[in-house]
């Protein structure tokens, strides 16, 4: 199978920076505004989760200022940009996914002077900036909602969000029978200003994540208007486009009718209400969103990028979210959610190639986010991972080495990619928080452990040898909002950085490799025929990539040894869960 794309190429020069710790160092500009090349179509995205990358002013959560501080660290691995979880003004029920001003920044991470500065900052080190955007719900405490809830039934404030009587004799019942993705009803029965009763006898409000996060509805004209004035306040501070959040919703069945099968739209917390979902109109919102970037882009000739969460089920229903005139990229979450099993990954890849590449997009590879089990822990608890359940223990196994191949072979798929923070040291997922600490929605709205995410979100640990490992600092320093455990120490920044085997110098040598390597980045796939364990492709004209996804070492399918290797790899042989990368090209099949 052939799967042709066009060009090849990286942004970001290959500038060495300091590593941490240091502040970021003003080296010069890398940011070409270079269109021709459209840098978005094979970089490398770095997701910071702001609130626990690095915390600089001692109250235990993660902030701007921490972010600037680390880009030096980020450069240095290779990447070509990073996305930035919210930070906009928020109560943080779902830790910043509940905006409440989307124009500011909330002061635990900094404000718009020091939001300026690590725009600045990162665009001297030739990285990109990406805004975490949510359209899909706000906060119950931006003023819009407050305005809702004061102005009653019927008011044009009530109009920006679904407000509905409820069913049943007195209105006791949601309007409908539709489940929150985190638990419980999708609906939230108000108290009206001057009610008498002290129980919330008024209208329903629809909320498909928590009650603190309202639905906008987007039939109102007046919200489509205010988000577009949104993304122009924050194009104007420099960004480079916005990751969007649940691309996927925005629009609901304009009846509101009840779901045939609401058990079914709860069982997991990506599962997809088709009545709340993906429904047609959201397509015009992306064509909108895209036509703005390009009138930023014809200004300064720099590309800006939108790159949709889009929960859909198949990489065919995806694509049309990547059409020439809508997202630019969308995440390919079969992949992040793909059984480590040769024919699963097989199936996802090709399914991927066909129907996203098929659009003119390129694939946007993603293995972890904050809301997935990490890699090293999912592979361990699969099937031969040698960790029975994800409660059994943090990594171990074969997750480490499983998570070092799919390291290398997402980095060898034709299209971007996004890194996780952390990925790039390993870390595993922290299994065994305490009930007390969690802070995830998910279980408070549950009361089940089961899809938490608090376990991908503990701070980072970057240098020494217990808690709070240099995440934050300071003679009074508070401790990291989320407990680190001790063994973090094994994956902290500076050891991983000294240690020329750690996942750190392979994430390096891979982004550098996908740099310097015509065949790497777009361009095309050929599968090869191999064994029934192993995946192996050839890139361009002449980059083999092969995984072996069992346990018994297999012939390599290139000679000599391989040019990078996520294990021990001897030539003439591929061990199990290893993958490599060859610069031999074997005759077409
Ligand atoms: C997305 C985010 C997730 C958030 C949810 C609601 O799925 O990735 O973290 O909780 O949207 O905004």
């Amino acid at each position: 199978m052939l799967i042709a794309t066009a060009g090849n190429g990286s942004s970001a020069d290959s500038t060495p920076s300091p590593s941490l710790p240091g502040p970021a160092s003003a080296a010069p500009s890398a940011d070409s505004g270079d269109t021709a090349r459209h840098w978005w179509r094979d970089a490398v995205i770095y997701q910071v989760y702001v609130r626990s990358f690095l915390d600089t002013t001692g109250d235990g959560i993660g902030d701007l200022a921490g972010v600037r501080t680390g880009l030096p660290y980020l450069k240095k691995l290779g990447v070509d940009g990073i996305w930035l979880s919210p930070c906009y003004p928020s109560p943080q029920h779902d830790h910043g996914y509940d905006v409440a001003d989307y124009r500011d920044v909330d002061p635990v991470y900094g404000d718009l002077a020091e939001f300026d500065r690590l725009v600045a900052d990162a665009h001297r080190l030739g990285l990109k900036v990406l805004l975490d955007i949510v359209p899909n719900h706000c906060s119950s405490e931006h003023p819009w909602f407050r305005a809702a809830l004061a102005d009653g039934p019927g008011s044009p404030a009530r109009s920006l969000f679904h407000f509905a009587d409820g069913r049943g004799v007195d209105g006791e019942l949601p309007p409908n029978n539709w489940r929150a993705m985190f638990g419980g009803p999708a609906w939230s029965r108000v108290k009206e200003a001057g009610s008498a009763s002290e129980a919330p006898t008024g209208q329903w409000y629809l909320h498909m994540f928590t009650p603190e996060q309202p639905d906008l509805n987007w039939r109102n004209p007046a919200v489509a208007a205010d988000f577009e004035d949104v993304l122009r306040f924050w194009l104007d501070r420099g960004v480079d486009g916005f990751r969007i959040d649940v691309a996927a919703g925005l629009f609901k069945h304009p009846e509101l009718p009840d779901s045939p099968d609401p058990a079914a739209d709860e069982r997991t917390r990506d599962s997809v209400n088709p009545l709340a979902w993906n429904q047609p109109e959201v397509h015009q919102v992306w064509r909108d969103w895209r036509a703005l970037c390009e009138e930023y882009t014809a200004r300064d000739g720099r590309d800006r990028l939108l790159v949709g969460e889009v929960s859909v089920r198949t990489p065919s229903e995806q694509a049309a979210y990547v059409r020439p005139d809508e997202l630019h990229q969308a995440f390919f979450f079969h992949l992040l959610t793909a059984r480590w099993d040769v024919d699963t990954f097989r199936r996802v890849i090709t399914e991927a190639l066909t129907d996203i590449a098929g659009t003119g997009s390129t694939v946007t590879w993603v293995l972890n986010n904050h809301d997935q089990v990490r890699t090293v822990t999912r592979y361990a608890t699969e099937p031969g991972g040698g960790v029975e359940g994800i409660a059994a223990g943090p990594g171990g196994g074969l997750g480490p080495a499983r998570a070092r191949a799919a390291a290398l072979l997402m980095l060898a798929l034709p299209g971007a990619a996004y890194v996780y923070q952390g990925e790039e040291l390993g870390l595993p997922e922290v299994v065994d928080l305490p009930d007390e600490v969690l802070t995830d929605p998910i279980y408070h709205r549950t009361g089940s452990r089961q899809h938490i995410r608090d376990g991908c979100r503990v701070p980072l640990p970057w240098s020494g040898h217990a808690s709070p490992f240099g995440f934050t600092s300071g003679t009074d320093a508070a401790r990291p909002w989320l407990p680190q455990p001790a063994w973090f120490a094994e994956h902290a920044t500076d050891r991983a950085l000294a240690d020329t085997r750690s996942f750190w110098h392979l994430y390096r040598e891979g982004l550098q490799l996908r740099r310097s390597l015509p065949q790497l980045g777009e361009g095309t796939l050929r599968w090869l025929d191999s064994p029934s364990q192993v995946l192996a492709f050839v890139r361009g004209d002449g980059l083999v990539c092969a995984v072996n996804f069992g346990t018994e070492p297999v012939s390599a399918p290139a000679p000599g040894l391989p040019l990078l290797a996520s294990g021990d790899c001897p030539a003439g042989t591929l061990p199990g869960s290893t993958a490599a990368w060859w610069m031999h090209a074997p005759e077409a099949q």
